[in-house]
């Protein structure tokens, strides 16, 4: 069963320079209880699909079509007060920068404290409680006293751990991770990692990481979504992924850095598209090394290819009988 399904999803921010599709038709569903990866490099839509779920698209953005079911229920056409019983409570975010993300100017007891007061309706020290419970799911040292503390009392992973207990505070069965690892050193982003991973085991709650990172995808992940320029390029269990990628997944998984490898990360050449005027067919064929003429001129359909696995190009098939 899937807890979550994309239908043709559009968010367009409408700045002065243009016309931003952000996201651009994109269908995707999330299988409950599993982690989902969903990947693409910088500007390829990813928070602004998380945002959208939420539906706390900053302005000048708006989401200007498609149907997103949570549990079978479209969420776009709810009015602000029925959303407010989801945000938190049933899906919640980790957001891409845990430092800018905390109030400065509140202990971590007061402001996670607000959250626990406001919607589950406890009294004071059963919200205390409550928060320290969470704190301590999170792993965060010695709850008790750091909710006297403020959040620039605490190292980079320690926010980190305060902003996932935060997330959880409502219990939500849908978790969007916003790049948690993001500005943290290597040891830290594995201890992230692991808390992650146990959360979502111990708690069954539906993960969805977002990233760049195909090896954080390829350690975590069952299920996988590839973003680029606003448009799903591949959809499909892990192995499948790995196995038999889409031209572009397979650019990325050439990025992936190897702590075993000197050698410097690869990038994809060339930039990504300018989402105003972005390019004719598929939006990959500037960059791609197997672009030909039929990618300039034609959209390519996400096809479903069997097993889950569901790509988004001319040439797979033919790609994929190389030998
Ligand atoms: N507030 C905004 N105003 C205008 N355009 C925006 C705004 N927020 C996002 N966009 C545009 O939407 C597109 C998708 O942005 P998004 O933040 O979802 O990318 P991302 O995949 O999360 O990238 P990153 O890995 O850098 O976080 C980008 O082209 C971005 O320029
Ligand atoms: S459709 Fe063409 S340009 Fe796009 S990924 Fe496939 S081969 Fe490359
Ligand atoms: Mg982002």
């Amino acid at each position: 069963m899937n807890i979550l399904e994309v239908e043709k999803l559009k968010t367009y921010f409408f700045t002065e320079a243009g016309v931003v599709k952000a996201l651009d038709d994109i269908s995707f569903s999330i299988p409950k209880g599993s982690t989902l990866g969903l990947v693409g490099e910088s500007g390829s839509g990813k928070t602004v699909t998380a945002q959208s779920v939420l539906r706390i698209v900053p302005k000048p953005g708006k989401i200007v079509g498609g149907s997103i079911f949570f549990e079978g229920e479209d969420l776009l056409p709810k009015k602000e007060g029925e959303m407010r019983k989801f945000r938190g409570k049933k899906i919640s975010l980790i957001f891409q920068d845990p430092t800018s993300s905390l109030n400065p100017l509140f202990t971590i007891g007061e402001q996670l404290g607000d959250i626990v007061v406001q919607h589950m309706k406890l009294k004071k020290s059963e919200a205390k409680e409550w928060v320290i419970k969470t704190l301590k799911l999170a792993k965060l040292p010695d709850p008790e006293n750091a909710i006297h503390s403020y959040p620039h009392q605490f190292s980079g992973g320690m926010k980190q751990r305060i902003c996932i207990a935060r997330a959880l505070l409502l219990s939500p069965k849908l978790l969007f991770a916003d790049e948690p690892t993001t500005n943290l050193d290597v040891t830290i982003q594995a201890q992230i990692i692991a808390l992650l991973k146990d959360l979502q085991r111990d708690l069954g709650m539906t993960l969805v990481m977002i990233t760049h990172d195909m090896g954080i995808v390829a350690d975590m992940c069952k299920w996988v979504v590839v973003l680029y320029a606003g448009n799903v390029m591949e959809i499909g269990p892990i192995d499948k992924i790995f196995e038999e990628p889409h031209p572009y997944t397979e650019a990325l998984l050439k990025a992936i850095p190897r702590l075993d490898q000197t050698k410097e990360l690869v990038f994809i050449p060339g930039n990504i598209p300018n989402l105003i005027d972005p390019p004719s067919g598929c939006k990959f064929h500037p960059r791609c090394q197997y672009a030909k003429e039929i990618c300039k001129e034609k959209i390519p359909s996400l096809e479903d290819i069997g097993d889950g696995h569901f790509v988004s190009c001319h040439r797979w098939k033919e790609l994929n009988n190389r030998g």
